[in-house]
């Protein structure tokens, strides 16, 4: 089988790195993929669509697997799909769950779908209206897709009303802004599921717990996320069956019923508050740093997994996970998450504990290749990654490997997983 990956990132580089390891699998490509993948496959330097589909096509690949959201927004699945290509994520209409926070509210209110109080406008008087009959804090949502930005806790009123007219004006976000949903803080703890789907049926992987926030303790500016770890003993099986029964099942019923049936990664992020699951948001695609360690969690093959969701075949599949856990703890450069830093060479030791090089492994992100060395280019470089028996096992071995990686400006979370060592 050969397959294609669209992405760059540290996502991407975790699922091909399982699929590397597959016999199944032949040939490996990256559209861009990075300075690491390029050791796994071949990266491809197209980054236009119907290019791409001509280049799937001219070399026989038989799954393209798209990693992040902005070409499922534009439409990349139709595109492949047009031409009869197997491609594993949601249409354009589908994936506007991502690409419109309103239209993802709307339709959660739409089929009785548990979410925050919210209200859509792109009126201010309106907005300021509901925002005096919220307590405080109160959230702000620019409409679009913002890389992770467009969402603004505001600790009072004021300060959500300065959001609004900021959003609504066009200063902050432009046309993503143009609209904003305005909804009640909910106070719980975090929690990212997701469910690989074929319109029809869908997987449901182990449960993974991000840290979205740069520094220990959950302070500092929100990232991309800083470490994840799964699966999260937060999660018991009234919650698993809750986010089933009253998020999955009603959202895959609902997107048939639109006309747009959902395939692909529904990311379900979600805030428990006392034992009810509610959804905040839906990404339509693997969350990144969760899917660096859920890939290595994957027994059965994950070509399989990919290309039965693709092709509407999910219902007799049946996948097993390994009983372990996986801990990832994010290396970020000097700058992230304001500004990039100047390439800085990454020097990994020689690994001589078995301990770390049997269990751990590097997830590579932001890195570039010279001449055989690799440089970090800034933002979220790398992932290290560590299985074990327990998530202190798991952790311990993601730290160890992070002690011999070293690059200038190298900054990382020391406290990943604490939410779930606190539980233990
Ligand atoms: P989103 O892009 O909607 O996931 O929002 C980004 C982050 O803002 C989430 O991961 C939460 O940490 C936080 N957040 C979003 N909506 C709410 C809410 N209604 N209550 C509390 N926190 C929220
Ligand atoms: N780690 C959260 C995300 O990928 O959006």
């Amino acid at each position: 089988m050969n397959i294609m990956i669209m992405g760059s990132g540290g996502r991407e580089y975790s699922m091909g790195r399982m699929l590397s390891q597959e016999h199944r699998v032949e040939q490996l490509y990256f559209a861009p993929g990075n300075g690491a993948t390029s050791s796994l496959g071949e990266n491809v330097a197209i980054d236009d669509y119907e290019a791409l589909a001509d280049f799937a096509r001219n070399k026989d690949i038989d799954l393209t697997i798209v990693g992040p959201e902005a070409p499922l927004v534009d439409g990349v699945v139709d595109i492949f799909k047009a031409r009869g290509l197997h491609i594993f994520g949601p249409s354009k209409a589908a994936a506007r769950l991502e690409g419109s926070k309103v239209y993802m509210k709307n339709f959660l209110a739409k089929y009785d779908i548990p979410t925050a109080r919210y209200m859509e406008t792109d009126h201010i008087d309106e907005a300021f209206a509901f925002i005096r009959t919220l307590p405080t804090p109160v959230v702000v949502k620019a409409d679009g897709l913002c890389a992770g930005k467009g969402v603004i806790i505001a600790q009072s009123h004021d300060e959500a009303k300065q959001a609004v007219s900021q959003m609504l004006s066009g200063k902050s976000f432009g046309d993503a802004g143009k609209k904003v949903v305005i909804e009640e803080f909910l106070d719980g703890y975090e929690l990212s599921m997701f469910a690989i789907c074929d319109g029809k049926d869908y997987i449901l992987l182990p449960a993974a717990q991000d840290h979205k926030r740069l520094l220990d303790n959950d302070e500092g500016p929100n990232t991309g996320g800083m470490g994840a770890y799964a699966p999260t003993p937060l999660v018991n099986d009234a919650i698993y069956e809750k986010v089933k029964t009253r998020i999955i099942r009603p959202t895959l019923e609902g997107m048939q019923a639109e006309g747009t049936p959902f395939e692909g990664v529904l990311f379900i992020g979600l805030m428990v508050v006392e034992g009810e699951p509610i959804t905040l948001e839906f990404n339509v695609r693997f969350g990144d740093p969760e899917c660096e360690v859920l890939m290595p969690l994957m027994k059965s093959p994950v070509s399989e997994l990919f290309y039965k969701a693709a092709t509407g075949d999910l219902s007799n599949l049946h996948v097993e996970f390994k009983k372990q856990y996986g801990v990832g703890v994010v290396m970020a450069s000097r700058d992230y998450p304001y500004s990039s830093t100047e390439p800085a060479e990454i020097i990994v030791d020689e690994i001589v504990h078995e301990e770390v090089s049997e269990h751990a492994h590097i997830a590579y992100a932001g890195v570039r290749e010279e001449d055989g060395t690799l440089y970090a280019t800034g933002g979220r470089v790398l992932v290290c990654v560590g299985l074990g028996n327990s998530i202190n096992e798991a952790r311990e071995r993601a730290y160890m490997l992070c002690g011999q990686v070293h690059f200038a400006g190298k900054k990382i979370r020391t406290d990943i997983a604490y939410q779930a060592l606190a539980e233990a």
